[in-house]
Parts: C-alpha cells; structure tokens; sequence
C-alpha cells in the first residue's frame, strides 16, 4: 500500500518525537553522549562516502523515519518507478533514467534500445574527436534546462578528463548577451553546433538555434547539414528545422534526468565514449544500491529521510550545497532544477492541496568562495539552513613540478575550509568564549558584553559531508545519481509527482502572448502594472 506521509501513524509518532527531543536536540551534546555517533551515522554508497553525524537525528529519529518510509510503501513505489510503470502519472509515462545506463544485456526495460541509441550517439561522438566532421575546434551546444544543465555541469567537472583542442561551449538563454559572445570567438568552419531540445519547441533553443544559423551562413558557413545536428525526441520537427542529424530518445526520459541520454552528445564529445560509459557505470551501481540495499544502510534513503525531518518538523525551509571543489560549481544550479523542477509541488498524486512543506529552496555555490559571500549567514542569521559539503579527497590538476606542489597545499587548505566550516556550524561559540578572546579588529569602545554577543555563534546547525576519493567520470556518476535517488525518497513520501512541471507552463503562455504587444505596444486588457512596465520599455 502507498500512503503519503502525513498520513500515516507514523507520523503523530514523528511529531511526539519531535516535541519530544527533536525540537532541542543539540548535535554536540550528541557527540558528548556517543562516542561512537560518526560510526554509526557514516555511510558507504558506490563512490560516496557521507557523513551523517552533524545532522540533529539519532537512532530512535531514524527508526521512526524508516517506519515512516516502510509505512508508505516506499519500496513499492521505488520497484514501480524501476519496473518502468508509468509513475508520471499526469503525462501517463514511465520514468526511466535508471534504464540508460543499465549495462547491455541486463534485462532492463528497453534495454535493445537504449544500447543502440547509444552505440550510435558515441561513435558520432569519437567521430568528431577524429576529425570526421572536418577539423572541429569547438561545439556549441544550444539548449536550456535539462537540456543543458546536467551536461554543461558534467562537461566542466570532468573538464581534467577533456582535450585541449575542442572546447565546448553552453548557451542556453533567450537573451542574445548569452549566444553573442560564444560566437564571436569561431571560426565556422572548424565549429559544430549541437541544438538540444527534447520537445523541439522550447522558445529559447529554437531562437537561439535560429540565430546560430544565421550566424554560420553570414561567417561563410556552407554545409549547415555537417555543422548541425540535434538531440531530441521530436527528431521530426529537428527535421524541419533542417537538422540531417538528429538523435532521437523517448518520452520515458525526463528532461532533467536526461544527461544520460544522447543530450549527454556533448559530454561525450568532451571525455570520449568510454568516459561516458564509465560515467553511465558509476550511475548504475547508485542505482543498484538504491534499488537492492536496505534501507538502514541506503544512502538516497537516509538523505531523503533527513530532508522530510528538516522541511516538515523543523520547518527548514532551504538546503545550501556547497561543493568544494571548483569544477562542480555548477552543481547546485542542476540540483535546482532537479530538486526544485521535482518536488516544487503543492497537490498530491490525487490533486488533493498539501498542508506539509514540499521542496526546500536549493542554493549554493563552490567552496571556498561561498564562504566570503553568505556563509556569515549560515553561522549567524536567523535561519538554520542545513548545508551539504561535497569534498573530493584526490585532486586532479593536470600539472607537474613546483606548481604541483603549490596546488596540492592549496587542496589541503580547501579541505582543512571545508571540514572547518561544518564543525564551526556544529560548535558554535558562546558569547562567554566570545568575552575571553581578543579580537584585534573589534571596537575598544564598544561596552565588552555587547561585542561578545556579536562574536558569538549559536551552533548546532546540520550539515552533512559527501566525501568523493576523486572526482572522476564514475564518482561523478555515482553522484549524479544519489540526487536523483533521493529527491524520488521525498517525492514519493510527500505523495507527489515528481515527474511533470506543470508550473513552467503559465509563464510560457503569457509570454507567448506578450511578445506581439512588445511590437505593437497594444496594452489593453493587462493588469496595471504589467501595462505601465510594457509602456515605459516600449517609452521613445
Ligand atoms: O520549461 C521547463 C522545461 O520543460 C524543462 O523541464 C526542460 O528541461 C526544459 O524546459 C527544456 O525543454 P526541452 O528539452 O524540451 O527544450
């Protein structure tokens, strides 16, 4: 039986729990009690390590939680959701991401399939890298949304793992600041232009492809079939745009689960086929520990659990990612979609209103930079926002001799930031403390108490620590795919689907409407504001 969650008994047991010791619990009094608190809430996923201790639960918080998940059906709805029946339910599809990357031959949902769409889409990949298309020094991969954000953030992760001489550029947005630069550093003949879209009908893309055709055409560009192809499910309307080359998939692949797919042409084009295949590898084996672990030990699981505690009993209302590790500064700009496109949902798979909080707010930015823009914030403000530090334990700089030296001290400063930041969340500082130190930059008029109050930190804000060994097409994968796993966990206990984005649609058409009146000025009808805004734009 599937239940959502606040429907179940487990959850006024949750609730005396939490008024009971959840509300107050102090994570340092945690460690002070259990001096084996790290090992028993430290995990081991495929490529992931996570520790789990600095989040405010215990083993009594996580026995009801799991109660919670087993008392909502949530293996069934997992083994659904792998099975391939159709848990988008509102656009009546399966959601197979997991498929794409299972290996051939694994009797896997569409599994003849996927192995040919790929072989395909990597031979065309190795294809480019050899210079079968001509001697391409850059592509330029148009798109928005899933079909951009997980590739350009895989690109430049993996960006160790790429060539110098074929640079890959994103451009995703209408507005021209984006295509405009990318253009006026090529050459057209030595360019390729990937256009991704899986509906083929995104205003961004398609003006953006528009323009990069032109474009091509004016620089000297003659053979628009070679220097163009398109990844999409609408190979069709990739047709009518003149596309020749076009990869197809299915409607079963997500827009933001479907860097795995051929809109994943670009990573492959970046790190080559069995990069990519290492990439999908790393995946698969999340998705095996997700599907076959219990969930005591099942990292998606747990991550998901947590987060329903946070949004729902201690009313968090945002989560910050904070990779430390330079190429995966675009991360938290994918999770946003992952997360937030997912679960920014408020009815459930009935329609009916949710009363309980649904996606947190995800916000980041890579370490140590974050820690000189808001991270005061995290430490000080009003809000406790838990944080999740992403560290990578191997760098991979690519270089050699005395600057490899200077670089691997740096990397044992990021890690010796990142593992300070966590532990100065959890410690704190108390305004006693604050009183006894010197502060060299501090007031000598200010009265000493009021001073303290300021230098002091209330602590036991949660966070929790991923550890990658390196940061490899395989970890990356694995990674990737422990998202995904765990925004399914809480999707699937709020009762949600989190599969569909309905809420995208209502922009999209008022747009489509505005557009004429931003050439005719005609306001009649608006509402006040949007009319007085389109006057003073459309103002001589
Ligand atoms: O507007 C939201 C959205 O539909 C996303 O879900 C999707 O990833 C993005 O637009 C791009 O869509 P497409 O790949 O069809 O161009």
């Amino acid at each position: 039986m599937t239940l959502r969650c606040d429907q179940s008994p487990v959850w006024a047991e949750l609730q005396a729990h939490f008024a009971a010791s959840g509300r107050g619990f102090d994570i340092r009094d945690a460690f002070r009690a259990d001096a084996g608190r790290f090992g028993a809430l430290s995990f081991e996923a495929p490529e992931v390590f996570a520790d789990l201790s600095k989040n405010r639960i215990d083993a009594p918080t996580l026995t009801l939680l799991l109660k919670l998940a087993r008392d909502c059906g949530l293996e069934a709805r997992r083994d659904a959701l792998l099975r391939g029946d159709p848990v988008n339910h509102t656009e009546g599809r399966a959601v197979l991401h997991t498929a794409l990357r299972a290996p051939a031959s694994s009797g896997a949902p569409f599994n003849a399939e996927v192995q040919a769409s790929l072989d395909a889409m990597l031979a065309f990949a190795e294809g480019v890298r050899r210079g079968d298309r001509g001697a391409i020094t850059d592509v330029v991969h148009i798109g928005i949304g899933g079909s951009d954000l997980g590739p350009a953030m895989v690109v430049q992760a993996l960006q160790a793992f790429g060539r110098r001489d074929l640079k890959l550029h994103f451009v995703s947005n209408v507005d021209g600041h984006d295509l405009a630069p990318v253009l006026a550093g090529l050459d057209a003949q030595h360019t390729l232009f990937v256009i991704a879209s899986k509906t083929f009908t995104t205003q961004e893309t398609l003006a953006n492809a528009q323009a990069a055709k032109a474009w091509f055409l004016a620089a000297g560009g003659t053979d628009v079939a070679r220097h163009f192809v398109a990844t999409s499910s609408n190979t069709a309307a990739a047709a009518a745009f003149g596309i020749d080359t076009a990869f197809g998939f299915w409607d079963w692949v997500g827009g933001r689960y479907s860097l795995w797919s051929v809109i994943g042409l670009p990573i492959a084009i970046a790190v080559g086929a069995e990069n990519f295949r290492a990439l999908l590898a790393g995946a698969h084996a999340m998705d095996q520990h997700f599907a076959t672990t219990p969930l005591e030990r099942n990292l998606p699981v747990l991550l998901g659990l947590i987060d329903v505690w946070y949004r729902n009993f201690h009313g968090f209302t945002s989560r910050s990612v904070a990779p430390y590790h330079q190429g995966l500064r675009r991360l938290p700009a994918y999770l946003q979609q992952l997360e937030m496109e997912s679960n920014g949902k408020g009815v459930d798979l009935d329609g009916n209103a949710l009363s309980l909080g649904t996606s947190p707010v995800v916000w980041g930015e890579a370490g140590t930079n974050g820690q000189h823009a808001y991270f005061q914030m995290l430490h000080q403000g009003t809000d406790v926002i838990p944080v999740e530090f992403i560290a990578v334990k191997r760098p991979n700089f690519g270089v050699s001799g005395e600057l490899a030296d200077k670089l691997a001290d740096q990397h044992r400063k990021l890690l010796a930031n990142c593992l300070a930041q966590s532990q100065a969340l959890m410690q704190g500082k108390t305004a006693a403390e604050a009183l006894t130190e010197k502060a060299p930059t501090a007031s000598a008029t200010l009265d000493r108490d009021v001073l303290a109050r300021h230098r002091s930190f209330p602590g036991n804000r949660p966070s929790t620590t991923l550890l990658l060994e390196a940061l490899t097409p395989r970890s990356l994968g694995a990674l990737i795919a422990l998202y995904e796993h765990r925004v399914f966990v809480t999707g699937a206990l709020w009762g949600i689907n989190s599969f569909d984005q309905w809420g995208v649609e209502l922009g999209k058409a008022l747009c489509n409407q505005l557009l004429p009146r931003l050439a005719s000025g005609d306001a009649t009808g608006l509402d006040g504001s949007t009319a007085g805004l389109l006057k003073r734009l459309l103002a001589a």
